[in-house]
């Protein structure tokens, strides 16, 4: 791993760090077989295949030329080409990707378990994430490769990888998002072409209002607008490995918020994740993603909204035909379209009450799991979430496949 080095300052346990470089050496596609790779440096090489389980990687091109890596996962039994259960992808969070679900051992991580309970595992990437292969003419080093927020990897990446997953295995498909991965399935699903791809959704820590944030430092960020701060500084790639981004988010804890526990002034207080691994999930993340998309955040947060990228009234007219940017229409996500969130008492992002709104303008019920002492990372790396959470989870999907039979006839589980 000496390519990406884990010597962090103390406070900054997980996540965070803007910088400019972080973007060459990643791998690139394998020309004689386009959209499937097999370099020693992917994800499948290096944290599923050597737990015994069968993975491919594909890429998949979006509308607007991102190079995104998807990779297949199937049980430590079984054959990828033989693919029997139902599709599941799992989309990841802000400053994370793919390698999220695999963190852990296998009775622990929800990718492998989700393999060995017979699901056609899909693992997303999104834009800018290490995992994730370019652009077919932009490089990370430019401006314009950066030019995107959550809007983008909404109706974008998550609707291309959809849309190639259901190409290949003539399915529905089953979602889990956590966070940022639930921003995104939450705005696809109030697009028709994109809803009736999925067959049910199971969101952790599931946002779409974000104005309860109580995270102290994520507050303080947004009071001194810490992303004009750093497009002030000429950067558009938000790295929480670079120096410059250290330095910043040092100087925002100094004397006035208690980043001793820095996980916790960013997500809340995690009840039950194993701290001796920390070394080891900082291999992994923190993952770049673009100035950009903090500042949409921000603006969801300052404003209140679960609405487009705000420009401006000037821009916004422009783009929008209109002075405030459009909302995502969360009644717009089709009523027979099962939902299932779990959502925690400590998470200091996806905020109880936020959750509470979100579901008061759904017109559907969502199967609900309430976990008291969760914190927002817990949902993926707490030791307890297979029995906690997960389990939860596969129930609500197997009663959808017995509601719905696979069409393939294939065999589940
Ligand atoms: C490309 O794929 C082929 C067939 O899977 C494989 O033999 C070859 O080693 C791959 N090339 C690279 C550069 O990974
Ligand atoms: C916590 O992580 C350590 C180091 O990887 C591992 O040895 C231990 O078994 C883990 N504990 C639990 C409860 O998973």
């Amino acid at each position: 791993m000496d390519k990406f080095p884990a010597i962090l300052p103390p406070f900054l346990i997980l996540f965070f760090s803007f910088s400019l470089s972080l973007s060459d050496g990643y791998f690139t596609g394998n020309s004689s077989h386009p959209g499937l790779t097999s370099q020693a440096d992917s994800l499948c090489a290096q944290l599923i295949e050597p737990n015994g389980y069968s993975c491919a990687e594909y890429i998949v091109q979006t509308k607007d030329g991102y190079l995104l890596a998807l990779q297949r996962v199937s049980s430590r039994s079984g054959d990828i080409r033989v693919q029997q259960g139902r599709p599941v992808l799992l989309q990841h969070g802000l400053f994370m990707a793919g390698d999220a679900w695999f963190l852990d051992s296998t009775e622990q991580s929800l990718g492998f378990i989700l393999a060995d309970q017979g699901f056609d595992v899909w693992v997303g990437n999104v834009r800018g994430t290490r995992w994730s292969h370019g652009h077919t003419s932009l490089s990370e080093t430019e401006k314009e490769f950066w030019e995107w927020s959550w809007q983008e990897l909404a109706l974008y990446d998550l609707a291309e990888m959809l849309n190639y997953i259901n190409s290949v295995t003539s399915s529905k498909i089953f979602i889990v998002g956590h966070s940022q991965g639930t921003i995104m399935s939450l705005a696809a699903l109030t697009q028709p072409d994109i809803a009736e791809m999925v067959e049910a959704a199971a969101l952790l820590c599931p946002i779409s209002y974000l104005d309860h944030v109580s995270a102290p430092l994520v507050l303080r960020m947004v009071a001194v607008h810490l992303d004009q701060m750093v497009l002030g500084l000429g950067l558009h790639q938000l790295n929480f490995r670079s120096d410059v981004l250290v330095n910043l988010v040092d100087s925002l804890c100094d004397g006035h918020v208690d980043c001793t526990d820095f996980l916790s002034s960013v997500t809340g207080q995690n009840c039950c994740f194993n701290k001796t691994r920390m070394d080891f999930y900082l291999e992994y993340e923190p993952h770049p993603s673009s100035v950009k998309n903090l500042r949409h955040l921000f603006q969801m947060i300052r404003q209140g909204t679960f609405s487009r990228y705000d420009y401006g009234i000037l821009k916004n007219l422009l783009m929008y035909g209109q002075f405030k940017p459009p909302a995502f229409d969360l009644n717009s996500i089709p009523k027979s379209l099962p939902l299932w969130m779990s959502y925690g008492g400590n998470d200091a992002l996806a905020d109880v009450t936020d959750v509470q709104h979100t579901l008061e303008e759904l017109t559907s019920n969502p199967e609900l799991l309430y976990l008291e002492n969760y914190g927002h990372i817990d949902f993926l790396l707490s030791i307890n979430a297979n029995r906690d959470v997960y389990d939860h989870m596969i129930g609500f999907f197997r009663m959808e496949v017995e509601a719905s039979p696979f069409d393939r006839g294939g065999k589940f589980g």
